[in-house]
Protein backbone atom coordinates (compact mmCIF):
# COMPACT_ATOMS: atom_id res chain seq x y z
CA UNK A 1 0.00 0.00 0.00
CA UNK A 2 1.35 3.41 -0.94
CA UNK A 3 2.42 5.31 2.55
CA UNK A 4 3.26 8.44 1.08
CA UNK A 5 2.56 10.91 -1.96
CA UNK A 6 4.26 11.12 -5.25
CA UNK A 7 2.90 14.07 -5.98
CA UNK A 8 0.55 12.57 -8.65
CA UNK A 9 -2.10 14.95 -8.55
CA UNK A 10 -0.76 18.19 -7.01
CA UNK A 11 -2.31 20.34 -9.94
CA UNK A 12 -5.04 18.49 -9.84
CA UNK A 13 -9.00 19.80 -9.24
CA UNK A 14 -11.74 17.33 -9.19
CA UNK A 15 -15.12 15.91 -7.54
CA UNK A 16 -15.45 12.66 -6.08
CA UNK A 17 -19.08 10.86 -5.98
CA UNK A 18 -20.72 7.88 -3.88
CA UNK A 19 -18.01 8.17 -0.74
CA UNK A 20 -20.32 6.98 2.06
CA UNK A 21 -17.98 5.49 4.77
CA UNK A 22 -14.59 3.92 5.43
CA UNK A 23 -15.26 1.18 3.14
CA UNK A 24 -16.56 2.97 0.08
CA UNK A 25 -14.38 2.52 -2.59
CA UNK A 26 -14.78 6.64 -3.56
CA UNK A 27 -14.04 6.89 0.01
CA UNK A 28 -10.23 5.32 -0.57
CA UNK A 29 -10.20 6.97 -3.65
CA UNK A 30 -10.73 10.45 -1.69
CA UNK A 31 -7.94 9.17 0.77
CA UNK A 32 -5.60 8.63 -2.50
CA UNK A 33 -5.90 12.11 -4.25
CA UNK A 34 -5.72 13.65 -1.12
CA UNK A 35 -1.83 11.96 -0.74
CA UNK A 36 -1.18 12.41 -4.30
CA UNK A 37 -1.78 16.59 -3.42
CA UNK A 38 -5.19 16.63 -5.25
CA UNK A 39 -8.00 19.30 -4.27
CA UNK A 40 -11.62 18.34 -4.88
CA UNK A 41 -15.08 18.45 -3.25
CA UNK A 42 -17.27 15.54 -2.34
CA UNK A 43 -20.69 14.83 -3.07
CA UNK A 44 -23.12 11.90 -2.19
CA UNK A 45 -27.24 11.97 -2.19
CA UNK A 46 -28.32 14.19 0.49
CA UNK A 47 -30.05 10.86 2.01
CA UNK A 48 -26.49 10.03 2.72
CA UNK A 49 -25.97 12.53 5.45
CA UNK A 50 -28.31 10.35 7.50
CA UNK A 51 -26.40 6.88 6.84
CA UNK A 52 -22.81 7.84 6.08
CA UNK A 53 -19.93 9.69 7.60
CA UNK A 54 -18.56 11.70 4.68
CA UNK A 55 -18.35 14.68 7.07
CA UNK A 56 -15.30 13.23 8.57
CA UNK A 57 -13.98 12.03 5.25
CA UNK A 58 -14.46 16.02 3.97
CA UNK A 59 -12.50 17.03 6.62
CA UNK A 60 -9.78 15.16 6.65
CA UNK A 61 -9.48 15.58 3.17
CA UNK A 62 -10.37 19.80 3.27
CA UNK A 63 -12.82 19.15 0.93
CA UNK A 64 -16.20 21.08 0.62
CA UNK A 65 -19.09 19.03 0.72
CA UNK A 66 -21.58 19.39 -1.65
CA UNK A 67 -24.97 17.38 -1.58
CA UNK A 68 -27.02 16.12 -4.66
CA UNK A 69 -28.77 13.37 -5.77
CA UNK A 70 -27.21 12.33 -9.28
CA UNK A 71 -30.23 11.23 -10.41
CA UNK A 72 -31.36 15.51 -9.97
CA UNK A 73 -30.48 17.92 -12.79
CA UNK A 74 -31.03 20.82 -10.14
CA UNK A 75 -28.80 19.29 -7.99
CA UNK A 76 -26.13 18.71 -9.91
CA UNK A 77 -26.32 22.12 -11.99
CA UNK A 78 -26.03 23.42 -8.85
CA UNK A 79 -22.78 21.68 -7.66
CA UNK A 80 -21.39 22.11 -10.46
CA UNK A 81 -21.91 26.18 -10.45
CA UNK A 82 -20.26 25.76 -6.64
CA UNK A 83 -17.59 23.71 -8.13
CA UNK A 84 -16.89 26.39 -10.97
CA UNK A 85 -16.86 28.88 -7.89
CA UNK A 86 -14.73 27.24 -5.86
CA UNK A 87 -11.92 25.98 -8.09
CA UNK A 88 -12.59 28.06 -11.79
CA UNK A 89 -12.50 24.27 -13.60
CA UNK A 90 -12.15 20.79 -12.41
CA UNK A 91 -9.68 18.28 -14.32
CA UNK A 92 -11.12 14.82 -12.94
CA UNK A 93 -14.65 13.49 -11.81
CA UNK A 94 -14.91 10.16 -9.77
CA UNK A 95 -18.68 8.21 -10.31
CA UNK A 96 -19.13 5.59 -7.70
CA UNK A 97 -22.43 5.46 -7.16
CA UNK A 98 -24.47 2.44 -7.49
CA UNK A 99 -27.95 0.92 -6.53
CA UNK A 100 -29.80 -2.12 -7.26
CA UNK A 101 -33.26 -1.99 -5.86
CA UNK A 102 -34.74 -5.02 -6.93
CA UNK A 103 -31.38 -6.65 -6.05
CA UNK A 104 -31.74 -4.97 -2.68
CA UNK A 105 -35.38 -6.04 -2.29
CA UNK A 106 -34.87 -9.46 -3.02
CA UNK A 107 -37.00 -9.35 -6.28
CA UNK A 108 -35.65 -11.88 -8.64
CA UNK A 109 -34.61 -11.04 -12.44
CA UNK A 110 -37.44 -12.41 -14.03
CA UNK A 111 -40.18 -10.40 -11.67
CA UNK A 112 -38.57 -7.08 -11.57
CA UNK A 113 -40.79 -4.40 -10.27
CA UNK A 114 -39.94 -2.35 -13.21
CA UNK A 115 -40.23 1.45 -11.90
CA UNK A 116 -37.43 -0.49 -9.17
CA UNK A 117 -35.61 -1.30 -12.51
CA UNK A 118 -35.73 2.10 -14.21
CA UNK A 119 -34.42 3.46 -10.98
CA UNK A 120 -31.86 1.11 -11.04
CA UNK A 121 -30.12 2.11 -14.10
CA UNK A 122 -31.05 5.12 -13.29
CA UNK A 123 -28.82 5.66 -10.41
CA UNK A 124 -26.48 3.42 -11.32
CA UNK A 125 -25.26 4.59 -14.97
CA UNK A 126 -27.97 7.36 -16.05
CA UNK A 127 -26.14 9.03 -13.51
CA UNK A 128 -22.94 9.07 -15.26
CA UNK A 129 -24.23 10.65 -18.55
CA UNK A 130 -26.03 13.31 -16.32
CA UNK A 131 -23.13 13.79 -14.01
CA UNK A 132 -20.89 14.65 -17.08
CA UNK A 133 -23.45 16.64 -19.52
CA UNK A 134 -23.35 19.05 -15.99
CA UNK A 135 -19.83 19.13 -16.25
CA UNK A 136 -19.36 20.07 -19.89
CA UNK A 137 -22.37 22.45 -20.10
CA UNK A 138 -22.02 24.51 -17.23
CA UNK A 139 -18.14 24.44 -18.41
CA UNK A 140 -16.81 23.55 -15.29
CA UNK A 141 -14.85 20.53 -16.71
CA UNK A 142 -11.20 21.62 -17.84
CA UNK A 143 -9.70 20.40 -20.96
CA UNK A 144 -7.76 17.50 -21.22
CA UNK A 145 -9.08 16.39 -17.84
CA UNK A 146 -10.32 12.78 -16.70
CA UNK A 147 -13.86 11.19 -15.45
CA UNK A 148 -13.73 7.66 -13.92
CA UNK A 149 -16.45 5.12 -13.02
CA UNK A 150 -16.53 2.27 -11.21
CA UNK A 151 -17.77 -1.20 -12.79
CA UNK A 152 -18.23 -4.93 -12.73
CA UNK A 153 -17.26 -7.50 -14.76
CA UNK A 154 -20.74 -8.88 -14.39
CA UNK A 155 -21.45 -6.23 -17.46
CA UNK A 156 -20.17 -8.66 -19.93
CA UNK A 157 -20.72 -11.84 -17.80
CA UNK A 158 -23.35 -13.83 -15.74
CA UNK A 159 -22.90 -13.78 -11.97
CA UNK A 160 -26.52 -14.99 -11.51
CA UNK A 161 -27.17 -13.12 -8.20
CA UNK A 162 -25.78 -9.54 -9.45
CA UNK A 163 -29.22 -9.73 -11.81
CA UNK A 164 -30.73 -6.07 -12.68
CA UNK A 165 -27.21 -4.70 -12.08
CA UNK A 166 -25.43 -6.34 -15.34
CA UNK A 167 -27.55 -4.24 -17.07
CA UNK A 168 -26.66 -1.08 -14.98
CA UNK A 169 -22.95 -2.08 -15.44
CA UNK A 170 -23.72 -2.91 -19.33
CA UNK A 171 -25.01 0.10 -19.47
CA UNK A 172 -22.12 2.40 -17.82
CA UNK A 173 -19.84 0.90 -19.95
CA UNK A 174 -21.62 1.80 -22.86
CA UNK A 175 -22.20 5.77 -21.87
CA UNK A 176 -18.20 5.40 -20.97
CA UNK A 177 -17.74 4.65 -25.26
CA UNK A 178 -20.14 6.77 -26.04
CA UNK A 179 -19.17 10.02 -24.17
CA UNK A 180 -15.35 8.82 -24.47
CA UNK A 181 -15.69 9.65 -28.53
CA UNK A 182 -17.57 13.13 -28.13
CA UNK A 183 -14.89 13.92 -25.30
CA UNK A 184 -11.71 13.04 -27.03
CA UNK A 185 -11.98 16.79 -29.04
CA UNK A 186 -11.07 18.49 -25.52
CA UNK A 187 -8.92 15.75 -24.97
CA UNK A 188 -11.06 14.85 -21.83
CA UNK A 189 -10.88 11.27 -21.51
CA UNK A 190 -13.30 8.49 -19.64
CA UNK A 191 -12.61 4.92 -18.29
CA UNK A 192 -14.52 2.57 -16.10
CA UNK A 193 -12.80 0.24 -13.57
CA UNK A 194 -14.26 -3.03 -13.23
CA UNK A 195 -13.09 -3.94 -9.76
CA UNK A 196 -13.17 -6.85 -7.88
CA UNK A 197 -15.93 -7.47 -4.95
CA UNK A 198 -15.14 -5.71 -2.72
CA UNK A 199 -16.63 -5.42 0.85
CA UNK A 200 -19.08 -1.94 1.05
CA UNK A 201 -22.42 -1.39 1.54
CA UNK A 202 -23.50 -1.76 -1.91
CA UNK A 203 -21.44 -5.01 -2.31
CA UNK A 204 -22.95 -6.28 0.58
CA UNK A 205 -26.48 -5.55 -0.50
CA UNK A 206 -26.42 -8.42 -2.88
CA UNK A 207 -27.31 -11.54 -1.84
CA UNK A 208 -24.85 -14.08 -2.41
CA UNK A 209 -22.22 -11.39 -2.51
CA UNK A 210 -20.13 -13.51 0.03
CA UNK A 211 -20.13 -16.19 -2.82
CA UNK A 212 -18.90 -14.33 -5.40
CA UNK A 213 -16.54 -12.48 -3.43
CA UNK A 214 -15.02 -15.99 -2.27
CA UNK A 215 -15.05 -17.02 -6.03
CA UNK A 216 -13.24 -14.45 -6.95
CA UNK A 217 -10.22 -14.28 -4.46
CA UNK A 218 -10.12 -18.24 -4.62
CA UNK A 219 -9.83 -17.92 -9.01
CA UNK A 220 -7.91 -14.42 -9.22
CA UNK A 221 -3.55 -15.37 -9.42
CA UNK A 222 -3.25 -12.19 -7.08
CA UNK A 223 -6.25 -12.42 -5.14
CA UNK A 224 -9.65 -9.48 -4.90
CA UNK A 225 -8.05 -6.51 -5.82
CA UNK A 226 -9.33 -4.18 -2.33
CA UNK A 227 -10.58 -0.85 -2.50
CA UNK A 228 -7.00 0.79 -1.59
CA UNK A 229 -5.49 -0.89 -4.44
CA UNK A 230 -8.52 -0.06 -6.47
CA UNK A 231 -7.51 3.70 -5.30
CA UNK A 232 -3.98 3.84 -6.14
CA UNK A 233 -5.40 2.70 -9.67
CA UNK A 234 -7.63 5.42 -9.87
CA UNK A 235 -4.80 7.98 -9.06
CA UNK A 236 -2.94 7.05 -12.34
CA UNK A 237 -5.81 7.09 -14.60
CA UNK A 238 -6.76 10.93 -13.02
CA UNK A 239 -2.66 11.56 -13.52
CA UNK A 240 -1.26 12.75 -16.83
CA UNK A 241 0.63 9.71 -17.07
CA UNK A 242 -2.66 7.68 -18.65
CA UNK A 243 -3.50 10.96 -21.21
CA UNK A 244 -4.04 8.67 -24.33
CA UNK A 245 -6.40 5.95 -22.47
CA UNK A 246 -10.14 6.64 -23.35
CA UNK A 247 -13.48 4.80 -23.70
CA UNK A 248 -11.98 1.40 -22.09
CA UNK A 249 -13.32 -0.89 -18.97
CA UNK A 250 -9.96 -1.52 -17.59
CA UNK A 251 -9.99 -4.44 -15.37
CA UNK A 252 -8.49 -4.28 -11.61
CA UNK A 253 -9.06 -7.54 -10.34
CA UNK A 254 -6.19 -9.95 -9.52
CA UNK A 255 -6.50 -11.31 -12.82
CA UNK A 256 -9.55 -12.73 -12.15
CA UNK A 257 -11.29 -11.90 -15.68
CA UNK A 258 -8.68 -13.98 -17.58
CA UNK A 259 -8.66 -17.36 -15.35
CA UNK A 260 -11.12 -20.17 -16.62
CA UNK A 261 -10.45 -22.58 -13.53
CA UNK A 262 -8.05 -23.00 -11.17
CA UNK A 263 -6.02 -25.98 -9.37
CA UNK A 264 -7.75 -24.62 -5.97
CA UNK A 265 -11.39 -24.74 -7.40
CA UNK A 266 -10.57 -28.00 -9.45
CA UNK A 267 -9.68 -29.44 -6.06
CA UNK A 268 -12.62 -27.86 -4.15
CA UNK A 269 -15.09 -28.85 -6.76
CA UNK A 270 -13.66 -32.97 -6.14
CA UNK A 271 -14.23 -32.32 -3.03
CA UNK A 272 -17.71 -31.25 -3.40
CA UNK A 273 -18.80 -33.69 -5.87
CA UNK A 274 -16.52 -36.61 -5.12
CA UNK A 275 -14.87 -38.41 -8.18
CA UNK A 276 -17.70 -38.36 -10.31
CA UNK A 277 -16.16 -34.63 -11.71
CA UNK A 278 -12.96 -36.51 -12.69
CA UNK A 279 -15.09 -38.91 -14.42
CA UNK A 280 -17.39 -36.41 -16.13
N1 LIG B 1 -18.42 -3.38 -3.77
C1 LIG B 1 -18.19 -4.12 -4.85
O1 LIG B 1 -18.05 -5.35 -4.78
C2 LIG B 1 -18.08 -3.45 -6.19
C3 LIG B 1 -17.46 -4.14 -7.26
C4 LIG B 1 -17.39 -3.53 -8.51
C5 LIG B 1 -17.94 -2.26 -8.67
N2 LIG B 1 -18.54 -1.61 -7.62
C6 LIG B 1 -19.11 -0.29 -7.84
O2 LIG B 1 -18.38 0.67 -7.11
C7 LIG B 1 -19.20 1.82 -6.95
C8 LIG B 1 -19.12 2.28 -5.50
O3 LIG B 1 -19.78 1.36 -4.65
P1 LIG B 1 -19.18 0.82 -3.28
O4 LIG B 1 -19.01 -0.63 -3.43
O5 LIG B 1 -18.04 1.67 -2.87
O6 LIG B 1 -20.41 0.98 -2.28
P2 LIG B 1 -20.97 2.24 -1.44
O7 LIG B 1 -22.31 1.80 -0.96
O8 LIG B 1 -19.98 2.66 -0.42
O9 LIG B 1 -21.12 3.37 -2.53
C9 LIG B 1 -22.26 3.54 -3.35
C10 LIG B 1 -22.57 5.03 -3.28
O10 LIG B 1 -23.63 5.40 -4.17
C11 LIG B 1 -24.29 6.49 -3.53
N3 LIG B 1 -25.58 6.76 -4.14
C12 LIG B 1 -26.65 5.93 -4.20
N4 LIG B 1 -27.68 6.58 -4.78
C13 LIG B 1 -27.25 7.82 -5.09
C14 LIG B 1 -27.84 8.95 -5.72
N5 LIG B 1 -29.12 8.94 -6.14
N6 LIG B 1 -27.11 10.07 -5.87
C15 LIG B 1 -25.82 10.13 -5.46
N7 LIG B 1 -25.19 9.08 -4.88
C16 LIG B 1 -25.91 7.95 -4.70
C17 LIG B 1 -24.42 5.97 -2.10
O11 LIG B 1 -24.82 6.97 -1.17
C18 LIG B 1 -23.02 5.45 -1.86
O12 LIG B 1 -22.16 6.47 -1.38
C19 LIG B 1 -20.61 1.40 -7.39
O13 LIG B 1 -20.82 1.84 -8.72
C20 LIG B 1 -20.53 -0.11 -7.33
O14 LIG B 1 -21.47 -0.72 -8.19
C21 LIG B 1 -18.60 -2.18 -6.39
Amino acid sequence: MQQNGHGLLSDKKGVIFGALNDQSIAWAIAEAAHREGAQFALSNAPVARRLGSVDQLAEQCSSPLIWADATSDDDLQKLFDELKETYGTIDFIVHAIGMGVNVRKDRPYEDLNYDWYLKTLNISAVSLHRIVHHAIASEAMADNGSVVTISYIGAQRIFSKYSEMGDAKALLESIVRSWGYRLGKRGIRINAISQSPTKTTAGSGISGFDAMYDFAEQLSPLGNADAASCADYTVSLLSDFTRAVTMQTLFHDGGFSSMGISDGLVEAMHDVWGKNSDEG
